[in-house]
This record gives C-alpha cells, sequence and structure tokens, in this order.
C-alpha cells in the first residue's frame, strides 16, 4: 500500500516527461537516459567554469555556475535526466566537517570517530551551509520549465553508509576498513552517526524536492563492502527509514536507490526500503537484475564506464545487449558507474544516437 500503482507515481503534469514515466513503472521505449556523472571534467566546457569557479567546493557552493554545469550535458545531449551539480560529501561539509579536494588524490575529511565529534556536527544543514545548493536545484528547474524541457530533474544525496564511510575514514578506500571497524567495534556510536546522517539527509532530499527536483536519487557506492548481517543493518534500514519519512510528507516524488556491488543483496535492498527504481552496477548480470526486483520496480544502469571510454565496437555490442535485455521492462539507461574523465564526449554523442534509435 506504501507504493504507488504504475502509472500513478507522479502528477498530471508531468507524466509526459520519458524518465518519470519508466520511474512510475511503464516500459517506455526507446528508453530515457543519462549518464552519472554527466557533468565533469571529460567535457570542455565544465573544465572552464570550474577554472572560474576556484576550487570543487567554491563550484558546488555557487548556485548560478552549478546550474550552469548542471544544464552543460542537457544542451550538448538532450539527456532524459539532469542531476544536480553537487557531491554525496557537501552533506558532512554542511553539518561542520573540514573537507577538501586535493588534485589526484580524491576527498579529504578530518576523520569523525568520536561521540564528541559526532554531536559536534550539525544535521540542519538547508537553511545553513546547504542553502546554495537548494538554490542551484530551483535555478536549474527554472531554467528546464522556461525551456519546456522533457529532462526530469533529479535530487541527490549519498545514502549513510556510503557518506559514513568517508567520514570515519577520511579519504577514499578500497575496503573502508576503520568505518567497518567501528561499526563492528562500536555499533552504539557508529549508530549514532548513521542517525545524525538519516535525519541530515532525509530533510536536504525534502528540500531538494521542494525546490523542483522531480526525482532523488541515493548513492550507496560502498554498500557492496559489507557483509550480509551489516548489510542488513547499515544500508537497508537507515536507507529504508528514509524513504519511509521522505514519503509521509512527499508520497509522489520517484526514489532511485543504487546500493553498488550489492550483488544478490539487491533482491533484499529492493524490497525492504520500498524504492522506485534499482540502479545497478556493472558487474550484475541484467537478467538476474529484473528477476530479483518487482516488475513495476524500474531498473537504471549498467554500462561499463570503460566500454564508453573505448567506444567503437565494444561500446556498440555492450549498449545493444543492454536494450536488448531490458526492452519491455521500465528502464532507464545509464552506465554502471560514474563517467571516465577520459572519456571522448564524441563517444556519448554515438552512445546517445544508439540508445535513441532503440
Ligand atoms: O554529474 C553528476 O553526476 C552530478 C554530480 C556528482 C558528483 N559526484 C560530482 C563530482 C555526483 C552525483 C557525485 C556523487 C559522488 N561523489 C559519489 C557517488 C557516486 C560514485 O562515484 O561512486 C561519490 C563516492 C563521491 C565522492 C567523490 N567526489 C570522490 C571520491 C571524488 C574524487 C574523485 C575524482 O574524480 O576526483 C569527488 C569529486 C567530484 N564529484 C568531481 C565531480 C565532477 C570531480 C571534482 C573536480 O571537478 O575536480
Amino acid at each position: 500500500t506504501e507504493r504507488p500503482a504504475p502509472g500513478q507515481a507522479t502528477p498530471s503534469t508531468t507524466q509526459s516527461k520519458p524518465m518519470l514515466r519508466a520511474l512510475a513503472g511503464e516500459a517506455v521505449w526507446p528508453p530515457p537516459m543519462w549518464l552519472m556523472r554527466q557533468a565533469g571534467r571529460y567535457l570542455p566546457e565544465y573544465r572552464e567554469v570550474r577554472a572560474q569557479a576556484g576550487d570543487f567546493i567554491a563550484l558546488c557552493t555557487n548556485p548560478e555556475l552549478a546550474a550552469e554545469v548542471t544544464l552543460q550535458p542537457i544542451r550538448r545531449y538532450g539527456m532524459d535526466g539532469a542531476i544536480l551539480f553537487s557531491d554525496i560529501l557537501m552533506v558532512p561539509w554542511a553539518m561542520g566537517q573540514p573537507l577538501r579536494f586535493a588534485e589526484g588524490e580524491g576527498p579529504q575529511l578530518a576523520p569523525v570517530r568520536t561521540a564528541a565529534a559526532i554531536e559536534a556536527l550539525d544535521p540542519a544543514i538547508c537553511a545553513g551551509n546547504a542553502a546554495p545548493i537548494i538554490q542551484t536545484v530551483r535555478l536549474v528547474r527554472a531554467a528546464l520549465d522556461a525551456h519546456a524541457q522533457k529532462t526530469t530533474l533529479i535530487g541527490f544525496a549519498g545514502s549513510p553508509w556510503t557518506v559514513a564511510c568517508y567520514m570515519v575514514e577520511g579519504h577514499g578506500s578500497r575496503d573502508f576498513a576503520a568505518a567497518r571497524g567501528m561499526a563492528y567495534g562500536e555499533p552504539q556510536l557508529f549508530g549514532k552517526l548513521i542517525r545524525t546522517l538519516v535525519e541530515a539527509t532525509t530533510a536536504y532530499l525534502l528540500a531538494q524536492a521542494e525546490a523542483g527536483a522531480e526525482a532523488l536519487m541515493l548513492f550507496d557506492s560502498w554498500a557492496g563492502t559489507l557483509s550480509p548481517s551489516q548489510f542488513r543493518r547499515w544500508v537497508i534500514e537507515p536507507t529504508g527509514q528514509i524513504v519511509r519519512a521522505i514519503r509521509k510528507v512527499n508520497p509522489a516524488i520517484p526514489i532511485i536507490g543504487f546500493p553498488r556491488l550489492a550483488g544478490p543483496m539487491l533482491a533484499e535492498y529492493a524490497q525492504r526500503t520500498g524504492v522506485q527504481c534499482l540502479g545497478v552496477d556493472t558487474t550484475m548480470d541484467l537478467r538476474w537484475a529484473s528477476g530479483a526486483v518487482e516488475a513495476h520496480q524500474a531498473l537504471q544502469g549498467n554500462l561499463d564506464p570503460l566500454a564508453l571510454v573505448a567506444g567503437g565496437m565494444a561500446l556498440e555490442a555492450e549498449a545493444r545487449s543492454i536494450l536488448g535485455t531490458m526492452r519491455g521492462r521500465p528502464y532507464i539507461f545509464n552506465l554502471g558507474h560514474g563517467i571516465e574523465k577520459v572519456t571522448p564526449p564524441e563517444h556519448v554523442a554515438a552512445l546517445v544516437r544508439l540508445v535513441r534509435t532503440g
């Protein structure tokens, strides 16, 4: 009873947008498409604005410039989805955790590992440090509406588990041993951090929806590092809490969950979080994923970003195989992870032509 019936998930005014139709459970063909990290360093026009903004955080907190880079891939390729330009780590940054993006070494944060450090975080980010990001959503939505675009505006956040990984570790990692160690060794303390993130993320996503986001996505890039019992506790449980809290206030907005590298845990994630759409990573067999989720739940993915770098016959073969498997079910074409910065923009153009001809 929690999920709207297929075709009734969105107001009729936006029902003609292909991505919203797919999210409402319709097998739209050719499928709507967008690419994770579609605004980014592979685009010369992005690098230009990025240089103008100074550093990456300055770009994320400048509504005019962030709106501009959000729209760049829409202008260039006519994507069906425009994803807000920001970063999952802007939530810990907005809560007061020092963050910097160092050239070539990825994000660096002052690790949060004590009760005092967790208590110092301020989850009321929307009226505070995250206000410029909410303003970006308003600007992008106004620009899309002004041109009567069929593009769906996607708001997003990181899932509590993945954001906590970076907060505890202090940087990227292959296995996030410090975060996983804290989750086992100090579950009360780690649970406090996760609850803080659930609260901040719920309010943040609701504020994006109110500002004009038409769909929401939760990125759980490191969901695949957990044992099944830990996955239930730190991925499914908090994600379900966020989904249910959002539905209480905004029952219509579709939510995409992306538990990357979840493997067979995808089935339980789909069932227990109740998201409308499942992001599927590159390693997953799409036929299996189709059987693992309900028929009305859309799938989104999962072209290998390296196939897009390679281009040519390899790209064509992979993309055609995905399209052949997904035809007839609610589906959104995408990559299985973010676009690589060495991707030639003309390969993206070739992919768009291929997908658009079904
Ligand atoms: O176009 C879009 O998809 C929207 C914007 C977006 C970014 N990051 C911009 C970005 C989104 C949705 C993200 C999500 C994100 N950020 C995730 C989840 C998805 C995934 O990739 O697994 C994660 C784990 C992050 C954290 C993050 N942000 C890392 C590890 C890095 C450094 C890696 C790198 O490429 O430098 C970032 C930086 C970042 N986020 C960039 C962009 C365009 C590059 C920064 C730059 O321009 O210098």
